[in-house]
C-alpha cells in the first residue's frame, strides 16, 4: 500500500486550513497551495499562526507543540510546490469548471503515482477527475465542518478507484483520528443526502405564525433527540451554503426514482435576505396535531432517504448509521429510529413522503413492511 507522508492541499480558506491544521497535527508534512503569494501569506497568519496562537492563549497546546505543527506547514502559489505530494486534497470554492482544471493541473504536476482527491459536497467525483490521467487513484475525501472538530470523514470510491488507493485513504483518515465510512459516488455522498432533505422538509413548513423558526427547531429537537435544532444547523453552516446544497440535491435526484424534497421558498427567502433564521421568533406550538404533522414528515423523509441509500448500497446500513451519529450528533442514525418506532410506523412514514412528493417508496418498502433492521 502507497505511504502518505506528504499531503498537498489546494485552497486554504476554511476547510482546506482545517484539513491541514489536522494532517499536521497528525505527523504529515503539509503543503498547501493558494491562488498568489499575498494569500499564502494570509492564510498562514490567519488559519494556521492565528488559530494555533489562540490554543496556546487558552492552555489547550503548548508553545513546543505549537511550533512542531507551524515547522511541518508550508504555502506555495504554485502546482510546482505540489509535485512530492503522495496525496492532494483539493478544497478551493465549490465551482466544477474550476475544479476540473486544478485536477488537469495536479495531474500534470504531481507525481503519476500521487492521490488526487475531492473535498467537493455537491459534485461527483468522476466528473471532477475527467482529465486525469490514471484515475484509478483518485477518490474523494469528504470532511464535515468544522473539519478539525467533527470527527467524520467520508471516503468516496469512484467506479475508478483502486482498492490500492482506497485502502490508503482509510489509513490516512485513521492516523488522522478521524471516523471513516466508505461511501460510492452518489449526488451529495451519503450524509448530505440526509441532512439536507432533514431542512428541506423543515423550512417548507415554515410561515412565521403557527410554524414560526422557534416551534419548526423543537419539533426537530423530539423528533431526533438532538441537543440543538436542525434550523439552528442550517444557520451554522450558512443559509447560503444550505440553499445552494439543496438546489443541486434537487437537480440530481428530483426527477429520478428517488425523489427529493422541493427547495423550499422560505429557504431561498431567508437566504435572500442575509439573515439567519430567528431562531426565537415567537411561542413554540404545543399543539399536538401541529407538532405530528411536521414530524411525521420529517422522518418520513428521512427513512425514506436513507433505506434508498442503502437499497442502492451507496453506503452501508453500518456505515450510514455510524456517520449520522458522528456527523450530525443524532443519538440515532435513521436505522435505530425506525426499529425503536416499529416497522408499521416506519411504512407508514415512508408512504406519507412519497404522498407529498418527497421521495418515491424505496425498493424495500414497495412490497410491504419489512422486518426490524438488523443493526448488528
Ligand atoms: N464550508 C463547509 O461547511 C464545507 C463542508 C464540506 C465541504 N466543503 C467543501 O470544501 C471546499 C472549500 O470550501 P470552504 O468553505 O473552505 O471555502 P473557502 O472559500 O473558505 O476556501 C476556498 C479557498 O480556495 C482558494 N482557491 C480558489 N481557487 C484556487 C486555486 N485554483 N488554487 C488554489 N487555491 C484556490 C481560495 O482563495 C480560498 O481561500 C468546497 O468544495 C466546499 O464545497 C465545505
Amino acid at each position: 500500500m502507497a505511504e502518505i507522508r506528504k499531503v498537498g492541499i489546494v485552497g486554504f480558506g476554511v476547510m482546506g486550513s482545517a484539513i491541514g491544521l489536522n494532517a499536521a497535527s497528525s505527523g504529515y508534512d503539509v503543503v498547501y497551495k493558494e491562488l498568489n503569494d499575498e494569500l499564502v501569506q494570509k492564510m498562514y497568519d490567519r488559519f494556521v499562526v492565528g488559530a494555533l496562537r489562540k490554543r496556546v492563549e487558552k492552555g489547550k497546546m503548548t508553545q513546543e507543540q505549537m511550533d512542531q505543527i507551524t515547522s511541518r506547514i508550508t504555502g506555495t502559489s504554485t502546482y510546482e510546490g505540489l509535485a512530492d505530494c503522495d496525496l492532494v486534497i483539493e478544497a478551493a470554492v465549490e465551482k466544477m469548471d474550476l475544479k476540473i482544471q486544478v485536477f488537469e493541473d495536479l495531474s500534470k504536476h504531481c507525481r503519476p503515482d500521487a492521490i488526487l482527491v475531492s473535498n467537493t459536497s455537491t459534485f461527483l467525483i468522476e466528473k471532477l477527475m475527467e482529465r486525469v490521467d490514471r484515475p484509478e487513484r483518485t477518490a474523494g475525501l469528504h470532511y464535515f465542518f468544522p473539519a478539525n472538530v467533527n470527527k467524520l470523514v467520508e471516503v468516496i470510491r469512484s467506479k475508478h478507484t483502486s482498492d490500492e488507493t482506497y485502502q490508503a485513504l482509510m489509513e490516512f483518515a485513521r492516523q488522522n483520528r478521524k471516523v471513516a465510512i466508505t461511501v460510492k459516488d452518489f449526488p451529495g455522498f451519503a450524509i448530505n443526502p440526509i441532512f439536507i432533505a432533514s431542512y428541506n422538509v423543515l423550512d417548507s413548513f415554515y410561515d412565521g405564525q403557527t410554524y414560526n423558526v422557534a416551534t419548526l427547531d423543537d419539533i426537530s429537537k423530539e423528533a431526533l433527540g438532538v441537543r440543538f435544532g436542525i434550523m439552528w444547523v442550517q444557520n451554522g453552516s450558512g443559509l447560503g451554503t444550505a440553499y445552494h446544497a439543496a438546489v443541486s440535491m434537487v437537480e440530481y435526484l428530483g426527477d429520478t426514482d428517488i425523489g427529493y424534497p422541493p427547495v423550499p421558498e422560505a429557504l431561498k427567502r431567508q437566504f435572500e435576505s442575509g439573515q439567519p433564521w430567528n431562531l426565537e421568533d415567537g411561542p413554540v406550538s404545543t399543539d399536538p396535531e401541529v407538532r405530528a404533522r411536521v414530524r411525521d414528515r420529517l422522518l418520513g423523509a428521512i427513512f425514506s432517504i436513507a433505506t434508498h441509500l442503502v437499497d442502492r448500497e451507496v453506503v452501508s446500513l453500518g456505515d450510514l448509521e455510524l456517520g449520522v451519529k458522528t456527523a450530525l450528533a443524532w443519538p440515532k442514525g435513521p436505522f435505530a429510529l425506525m426499529n425503536e418506532l416499529g416497522m408499521d410506523e416506519a411504512a407508514r412514514l415512508v408512504r406519507l413522503a412519497d404522498e407529498e412528493g418527497y421521495f418515491r417508496v424505496p425498493a424495500l418498502f414497495k412490497d410491504g413492511v419489512p422486518a426490524p433492521w438488523d443493526l448488528g
